[in-house]
């Protein structure tokens, strides 16, 4: 019998909820430190819970199941913002060491408290009110002239829990149809935006914070789809700002680990907050092949209040693009378009998640680096679309 001579609990153990590609990222990260990440998953088929033995199945709304996974870790973390408060409240009463702590993570969980907090701290915000009655909605959507968003005050992610209604009846029912669903709601000014930026920070318990460089995050149907860093044609006045800004609000609010503020450029060049994420974000992706340090590595090093590591861009420029699901999987398997995708494009990065094909679902992602913004640009998304369809986007085919 062999006897392993190296004890992995010798090692911290970080404990995540949340069994997504974000944990299974992590993980990855972690091994490289010689640690494995524990996660709370729902399912044995969850991204993260495929690559660690770690793991214990249960649901982030089960007190219980967050306590088997939180006891005997070093750290207590997060691959989404769905826990309930009052669970993590529990859980840091009984000695667990949660980071992000929950009165900073709540800013990432409730958008009308993360509203309220950064218009007190005096952070440009679109303007907002709280949605108790359709009359609420009604009243904004006259002042704001139907130029308004609608928005679930938790649980939205990837632009679920997000309505853009252009008139009083269309607002009424949204509003009418969540109260009903026992949805709480806010209402806000739709900003009339030149683009989208975030600028992400990574931030220890001692308070070392890092920024990497502030990103254009390129969304279609309310989703991430193409992440550029830097972002392109950004003076370094509204540069400085964003990671000033990202800075600033980790300290203030406490926030611990990676955190990402996605912002919103107006066209005429002030930035406002739309919101935050408590965790390594879509946005960040870009630095696993692109930065010193990733967004994955520095969140275990942050939560484990480790020194953080560089995050000194590897090239001028790096693009991420999002791999998501087509209308229907194509005929040709996963493994088959990425050897074609290799062939082609050997300069590529890929990551996949290990999940099921389903239209416009995040199955992973490329990236590519380089030195001029369109031709990376070109690649990625070439890529990409060419790992979601089985399809050149530039005609090419691989057979002729
Ligand atoms: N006030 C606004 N004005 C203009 N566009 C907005 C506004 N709020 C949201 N959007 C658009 O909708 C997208 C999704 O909104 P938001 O980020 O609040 O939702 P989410 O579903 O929680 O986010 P995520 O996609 O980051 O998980 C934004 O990235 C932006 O494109
Ligand atoms: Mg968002």
């Amino acid at each position: 019998m062999s006897v392993r001579s190296f004890d992995p609990s010798s090692m911290p153990t970080v404990a995540m909820v949340g069994g997504g590609q974000l944990a299974r990222m992590t993980h990855q990260a972690a091994i490289a430190l010689g640690q494995r990440l524990r996660v709370l998953a729902a399912d044995l088929d969850d991204p993260a819970a495929q690559v660690t033995p770690d793991v214990v199945l249960g649901s982030h709304t089960d007190l219980a199941a967050l306590r088997k996974v939180a006891i005997g870790s070093h750290a207590l973390t997060f691959d989404h913002e769905h826990v309930p408060t009052e669970h993590l409240e529990a859980l840091v009463a009984e000695g667990v060491n949660v980071q992000p702590p929950p009165q900073a993570l709540v800013y990432a969980q409730d958008k009308l408290a993360m509203r309220r907090r950064l218009s007190e701290l005096g952070v440009p915000v679109p303007a907002f009110a709280p949605v108790a009655t359709v009359a609420d909605a009604v009243a904004f959507g006259v002042e704001h002239e139907w130029r308004v968003v609608l928005k679930a005050v938790r649980g939205g992610y990837d632009g679920r829990g997000v309505w853009m209604p252009e008139s009083e009846e269309v607002a009424a029912a949204i509003v009418k149809e969540q109260l009903e669903q026992g949805v709480s709601l806010l209402v806000e000014a739709k900003v009339d935006l030149r683009r989208e930026l975030s600028a992400m920070v990574a931030r220890s318990p001692f308070g070392q914070a890092a920024t990497w460089p502030v990103v254009e995050t390129v969304q279609r149907a309310g989703q991430c789809a193409v992440v550029i860093a830097p972002a392109p044609e950004l003076s370094d006045d509204l540069a400085t700002e964003a990671e000033t800004l990202a800075l600033n609000l980790a300290r203030e609010l406490g926030a611990v680990g990676a955190m990402a503020v996605e912002l919103f450029e107006t066209r005429d060049g002030a930035l406002l907050v739309n919101e935050l994420a408590m965790r390594p974000h879509n946005s960040g992706h870009w630095g696993m092949d692109g930065a010193r340090t990733g967004q994955f590595e520095q969140h275990v090093r942050a939560v484990l209040d480790y020194p953080l590591g560089s995050t000194e861009p590897l090239a001028p420029v790096v693009v991420m693009a999002n791999i998501l699901g087509a209308p229907s999987a194509p005929e040709m398997s996963m493994d088959e378009r990425l050897h074609h995708l290799f062939a082609r494009l050997p300069e590529a990065k890929v990551h996949l998640y290990g999940k099921g094909e389903r239209k416009d679902r995040k199955i992973g992602h490329v990236n590519v680096l380089g030195a001029d913004v369109a031709v990376v640009r070109e690649q990625a998304e070439r890529a990409a679309h060419w790992m979601s369809h089985a399809i050149w986007t530039d005609g090419w085919d691989p057979h002729e």
